[in-house]
């Protein structure tokens, strides 16, 4: 693997195992994929909530929270940090952008679980090699990729920020299942049917997944 020049790895002085005992569970990445207005954040925060009353350690990161800090796009960067600051580090909706988006919320989410936190998020991700290329950044079993999988006329219907209103008029180019692309999982460890059941009952479809595979008890 090729590295940085003069940027060495240092091993942390309490180790995973440790970290892990004390929390009393390990440290996973639980990645929900799908459409905008699929219902990952609504999921994903459910099933916070519920690790979380039940004492587990567990954190929620969002597309559209991480894309107003870490992954800021240009304009917001624009203001603060001048012209071509943003140009060069402010992420927007092109395959390559979004690339990137996913290989940073990736590696964030790896050092939650290297921090023993059962890390949730909500991205779409349309890309089956980006998602890939966080499963292989992780061991066996600490990637467990849910499609969260609803038709796309459901999540157009429901529209709750009217983007889907915007690139059916043509005003917002590159869209998601309108004029860009999704690629649905295809070895997804838990597809949720978003289109017919409720939040509620797919929050706990994902804790019943994550009992039976042994990650939480
Ligand atoms: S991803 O494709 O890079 O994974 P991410 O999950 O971070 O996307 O952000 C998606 C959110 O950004 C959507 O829910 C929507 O609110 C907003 N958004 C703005 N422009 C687009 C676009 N062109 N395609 C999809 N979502 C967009």
């Amino acid at each position: 693997m090729p590295h940085d020049t003069h940027v060495t790895w240092h091993e942390h002085s309490v180790t995973r195992e440790e970290r892990e005992r004390l929390n009393g569970h390990g440290g996973c990445v639980i990645w929900f994929t799908g459409l905008s207005a699929c219902g990952k954040s609504t999921v994903a925060n459910l099933v916070d909530h519920k690790l979380h009353a039940r004492g587990l350690r567990s954190f929620v990161l969002d597309g559209d929270n991480v894309r107003h800090g870490l992954n800021a796009g240009p304009g917001m960067l624009k203001e603060r940090h001048g012209e071509e600051f943003a140009k060069r580090f402010g992420l927007g909706f092109s395959a390559q952008d979004r690339e990137e988006n996913i290989r940073r919320i990736g590696a964030v989410a790896k050092l939650f679980a290297e921090a023993g936190v059962i890390a949730l998020t909500a991205f779409i991700s349309p890309y089956r090699r980006d998602r890939d290329a966080v499963r292989a950044s992780l061991k066996p079993g600490e990637f467990i990729e849910i499609f969260v999988d609803a038709p796309i006329a459901i999540c157009e219907a429901r529209d709750p920020k009217g983007l889907y209103k915007k690139a059916r008029a043509g005003e917002l180019k590159g869209f998601t299942g309108i004029d860009d692309p999704y690629e649905a999982p295809q070895k997804a460890e838990l597809v949720l049917d978003a289109g017919s059941k409720d939040a509620e009952t797919l929050a706990d479809e994902v804790l019943a997944h994550l009992e039976h595979a042994g990650i939480i008890r």
